[in-house]
């Protein structure tokens, strides 16, 4: 299958088929691997204020010397902040130091306290409707409004019940945990995906898979690259690795063209081995509509 050239968003905006990836790349690290990406082609850079990295996202982005307008940017409102999304906007804007984001997610349909339980006085529905009314008041602002880790049925729910459709839902993507069924409906909806740790993040076993090996040897690049690859030619998905090794980096930007067979290969990885690297659970709202395999 060939390679996305790049994903189109319902707004009309053009989305790269790559970006950089921040979840877990810490302070100190993760301002070398913005500029390095964005130096090195990368068009595209998230993050959201639960990473706690936006201010040196930021950084990055001023080191490399891109002007603004060259790149896409991404970050999420924060579980803790779905009762004031308005004030969350403002902090994310400064902290990043930039005019206007590309694209602004609902990072979980899961409001929670400052201390880090469920917070249940919050309908995670009423956050997306001040985010949609953020939208339309503040296009200087915010150029595309969005979802991450949202289920069918939690997509269903927001579409009866909204005016904006999400222009993007960011979820789990990787051999291991391929939500096809999410992929099918999104693409059906006009949503266009983009996959999260698409190496199955740190400590991936994907990366010692015999399968994905044999296709990096056959192909004469890393394990890596076929796996970032793999959600580059899914139809309307793009993708996010990430890393902040200067090479890995760079290199990851290389991708490749993989044939109907090795995708089919690689689809079936997750007959025999599934995971998610990020359980819903983790937010203290229960399964949040995921099947607990994939
Ligand atoms: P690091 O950031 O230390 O370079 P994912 O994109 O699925 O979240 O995976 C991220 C994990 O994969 C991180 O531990 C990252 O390490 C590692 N990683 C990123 N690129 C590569 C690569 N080309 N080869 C091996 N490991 C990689």
């Amino acid at each position: 299958m060939p390679l996305n050239p790049h994903t189109k968003l319902n707004t009309g905006a053009i989305m790269p088929t790559v970006g950089l990836g921040t979840w877990k790349s810490k302070p100190g690290e993760v301002e070398h691997a913005v500029e390095t990406a964005l130096r090195h082609g990368y068009k595209h850079i998230d993050t959201a204020t639960a990473y706690s990295n936006e201010a040196e996202v930021g950084k990055g982005i001023k080191a490399s010397g891109v002007p603004r307008e060259d790149f896409f940017l991404t970050t999420k409102l924060n579980n803790p902040d779905m009762g004031h999304p308005k004030e969350a906007l403002e902090y994310s804007l400064q902290q990043l130091d930039t005019p206007y984001l590309d694209l602004w997610l609902m990072h979980w349909p899961a409001p929670m306290t400052k201390e880090g339980g469920p917070d249940k006085s919050i309908d995670w529905l009423d956050t997306w409707h001040e985010m949609e009314k953020l939208y339309k008041t503040h296009p200087d602002k915010i150029k595309a409004i969005g979802v991450s880790n949202f289920c069918v049925e939690y997509l269903q729910r927001l579409l009866d019940n909204s005016e904006v459709v999400p222009a993007v839902n960011q979820i789990e993507l990787h051999p291991s945990c391929p939500q096809q069924a999410i992929v099918d409906f999104c693409t059906s909806k006009g949503i266009v995906v983009t996959a999260y740790s698409p190496l199955g993040s740190d400590g991936s076993p994907l990366l010692k898979n015999p399968v994905v090996n044999k296709i990096a040897e056959k192909h004469n690049v890393s394990p890596a690259i076929v796996l970032i690859s793999l959600q580059a030619n899914r139809p309307n998905v793009n993708v996010l690795p990430k890393s902040v090794t200067k090479e890995r980096v760079i290199s990851n930007f290389q991708l490749i063209d993989l044939s109907d067979e090795e995708v089919k290969e690689l689809n079936d990885i997750s007959k025999t081995e599934s995971f998610r690297a990020c359980h819903p659970k983790w937010a203290g709202w229960g399964n949040l509509g995921f099947t607990e395999a994939v």
